[in-house]
């Protein structure tokens, strides 16, 4: 269970962010975070991970209240997919990647290679194990970078832009995974056909606030709610539009 009330975040004095952000997320539950440009979506994720502190309000995951000394315990359990994969995968070779975060909770290597082995194979890029991260596909980059995330088991996955710089068919593969991905899932995007397609509920950020939220189908379809929001409709809900 996710709850956040009234949460203010700055970059700068005295220019918030986030303004009087309020929201629950059940367990299970796959939100989408919608908003046009600098609307706060990237802020948000970050402040759920503990990367920018609210100056007010309260962010409270899985029972733990969000606070300087138990940012270590939040991260136990909230795992991060940025929208950039070279802000994930920093070592030469994937498998480093992947056991970074498992070899710094001191687990033994034998088991954190069962585990790598397991999770490539749950995302079907084996044969990535030993390549080097910076000269894979831009698809391939995304996949090991929410490998990273992951191996830890986290119960609560925060998306920033997933289908960003993907092509048809590695955008297609990476929805199929994060359809059968069972935890709790925020997704932050611009791709409204994909939020149409994997969300139960969308909270849509206009300016830094909340302004409004409620069921992806219904939400996504309503050309008024989505025009006052400054987006558009889903294109496959687009009459006469083709998709580029
Ligand atoms: N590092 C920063 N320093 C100062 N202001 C920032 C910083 N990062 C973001 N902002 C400001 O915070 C606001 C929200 O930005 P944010 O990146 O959260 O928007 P976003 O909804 O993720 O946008 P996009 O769709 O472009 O990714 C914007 O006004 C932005 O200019
Ligand atoms: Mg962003």
């Amino acid at each position: 269970m996710i709850n956040i009330e009234n949460v203010n975040v700055s970059y700068l004095e005295g220019r918030a962010a986030l303004k009087q952000i309020s929201f629950r997320v059940s367990d299970g539950e796959t939100v989408g975070i919608i908003g046009s440009n600098g609307a706060g979506k990237s802020t948000l994720l970050k402040a759920m991970m503990g990367i920018l502190l609210p100056s007010e309000g309260c962010i409270e995951i899985n029972g733990i209240r969000m606070s300087k000394s138990n940012i270590r315990k939040i991260r136990e359990n909230v795992g991060v997919v940025f929208q950039n994969p070279e802000d994930q995968l920093f070592m030469s070779d994937v498998y480093d990647d992947i056991a970074f975060g498992p070899r710094n909770m001191g687990m033994e290597e034998a088991e954190i290679k069962n585990k790598i082995a397991d999770t490539l194979k749950a995302l079907g890029i084996e044969k990535l194990i030993h390549q080097n991260s910076s000269r894979l596909s831009g698809g391939e980059q995304r996949l090991a970078a929410i490998a990273t995330v992951m191996v830890m088991e986290p119960k609560v996955v925060l998306f920033d832009e997933p289908t960003s710089f993907l092509d048809p068919k590695a955008r297609r593969k990476l929805i199929e995974l994060l359809k059968a991905y069972s935890v709790t899932k925020l997704i932050a995007t611009h791709d409204l056909d994909m939020a149409l397609e994997l969300c139960d509920r969308v909270i849509i950020l206009k300016d830094g606030r909340v302004f409004t939220e409620g069921s992806a189908k219904e939400l996504l379809s309503d050309q008024v709610m989505m025009e006052a929001s400054d987006l558009e409709l889903p294109f496959c809900l687009q009459q006469n539009k083709s998709p580029i």
